[in-house]
């Protein structure tokens, strides 16, 4: 069983705490709010991940797992209106399998929901069949909410062949 815990938000509220289901790890997960800059870049360029675009602001909206200095997991969401694109997923090669990038995925969407954010999208070029196990599914690029289509990621950074993915949450 691994459980999900997470650092509570800038109104000191626990946007979510809950169980995750999966097996074989035991381990306290913990889920932090901005990762250290220099760190996450270390571990975006390692996978060759879009970071040229990122800023402060966007860190606000990072999440990640394992120490300061050697993150294991990243996460981030852009957050525009009820739309957010959800980014830098990435986790690093030696923890995987063991629930990180699941529980990642679970705690930035109920991020999103708690601000407000109905619809979530993401672009992938390596992992669409992940997401799709997780109630993502692909549609076309041309169905992009103007918001999304006008982020760095979705109209410079990302290539064209790109999975183009959804998913509603739960109001
Ligand atoms: C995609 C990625 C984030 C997944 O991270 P991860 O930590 O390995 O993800 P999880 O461990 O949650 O899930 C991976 C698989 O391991 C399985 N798994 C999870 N915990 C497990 C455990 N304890 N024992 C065995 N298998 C387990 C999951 O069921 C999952 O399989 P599924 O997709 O068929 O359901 C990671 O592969 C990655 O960083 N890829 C490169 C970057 C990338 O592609 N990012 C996406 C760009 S948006």
């Amino acid at each position: 069983m691994l459980r999900l815990t997470s650092q509570d938000d800038e109104a000191g509220e626990t946007y979510r705490d809950s169980g995750l289901e999966a097996a074989v790890v035991t381990e306290s997960l913990l889920i932090r709010r901005r990762p250290p800059r220099s760190s996450a870049m270390t571990l975006l360029h390692s996978q060759g991940l879009p970071a040229l675009d990122i800023t402060d602001e966007h860190l606000e909206h990072f999440f990640f797992t394992g120490s300061d200095g050697s993150p294991t997991g990243l996460v981030g969401i852009e957050l525009h209106g009820a739309d957010g694109l959800l980014r830098s997923l990435i986790v690093a090669e030696s923890t995987r399998t063991r629930g990180i990038g699941s529980a990642l995925v679970q705690h930035v969407e109920g991020y999103a929901a708690a601000h407000q954010v109905s619809a979530l999208y993401l672009l992938t070029t390596t992992a669409e069949d992940f997401f799709e196990r997780r109630g993502y599914r692909r549609v076309d690029r041309s169905l992009s909410p103007p918001r999304i289509k006008s982020t760095r990621e979705f109209a410079q950074l990302c290539p064209a062949n790109s999975a183009f993915m959804t998913k509603r949450l739960p109001r």
